[in-house]
């Protein structure tokens, strides 16, 4: 296995916020290049090695397998402030980033919550993440599996993050989404918000056919209520509310969202 690269440095994943002119320059391309090349080594790996397998071998293989942190794209870290602009005014007392990776997108959100607790499937992933975040004494990041949650984290959380994880679940048939869907809802106290991530390119190309899939799972969970959705370039993200305790949601209306 070739040594990782090492595109990750805390300096970098902190940089100042991008300056508003274009959501991604034409280098940008080279990320998602970067990024299908990952995808691929994943789909791979995991028919012979299993899901763990294959994302610890792509963090080993490079440090930033999505190429989240390089300041040389801009898209990742665009979107990351898009997302967090959907949830600016709001304080968190517990958040949970689900699929954290580097735990980038968790740490803009620092200003916003009093504690924050990032899993993931890979313990390469959480180890850069709990370096990059190693300032924050009030960021947790620990290993686990979103598919086998322990039962003690249930209704300890008023912010769930799901940002780009769960298309790589597998498998991720209509029955497994509506269980996610419920999971997710479970590990909200009442009233809490869970943020839904996943690209989105255009209407016919499969992989956006599959976030539209998620999405309307989640959607649709007798325990969500869906409060505004936004769609970017080129990212769909859902806000929703646990149901349980809502009987009047609050809309939203976000950045260019759609209040529902
Ligand atoms: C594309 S990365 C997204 C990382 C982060 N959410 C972000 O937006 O920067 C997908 C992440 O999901 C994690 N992941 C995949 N399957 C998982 C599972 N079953 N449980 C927990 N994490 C998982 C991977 O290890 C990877 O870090």
């Amino acid at each position: 296995m070739k040594k990782p690269t090492s595109e990750v440095s805390a300096p970098q994943a902190l940089g100042r916020p991008l300056p508003p002119r274009f959501f991604m320059m034409p280098r940008d391309i080279g990320l998602f290049l970067k990024s299908a090349r990952t995808d691929a080594t994943i789909l791979r790996l995991r028919a012979t090695l299993g899901a763990r397998a294959a994302f610890e071998a792509v963090y080993s293989r490079w440090n930033d397998p999505w190429v989240a942190a390089s300041p040389r794209y801009r898209y990742q870290r665009r979107k990351y402030e898009q997302v967090v602009g959907m949830l600016s005014g709001r304080h968190y007392r517990r958040a949970l980033d689900l699929g954290c990776g580097l735990g980038l997108l968790s740490q803009l959100l620092a200003p916003q919550v009093d504690e924050l607790l990032g899993l993931d499937i890979a313990d390469a992933a959480i180890e850069r993440a709990r370096q990059l975040a190693a300032h924050l004494s009030n960021f947790r990041f620990e290993q686990a599996d979103i598919f086998d949650l322990p039962k003690t984290l249930d209704h300890g959380f008023d912010l769930v993050l799901l940002a780009d994880t769960l298309y790589y679940l597998s498998p991720l048939d209509d029955e497994t989404l509506k269980q996610l869907a419920v999971r997710a809802a479970d590990l909200l106290v009442p009233g809490g918000m869970c943020v839904l991530v996943n690209h989105y390119f255009f209407a016919a190309d499969s992989d956006s056919r599959l976030s539209r899939r998620i999405h309307r799972a989640f959607s649709s969970s007798h325990r969500l209520l869906l409060t505004s959705e936004h769609r970017k370039p080129f990212f769909l993200a859902s806000l929703l509310t646990e149901h349980s305790s809502r009987s009047s949601p609050v809309l939203d209306q976000g950045i260019e969202g759609r209040a529902v």
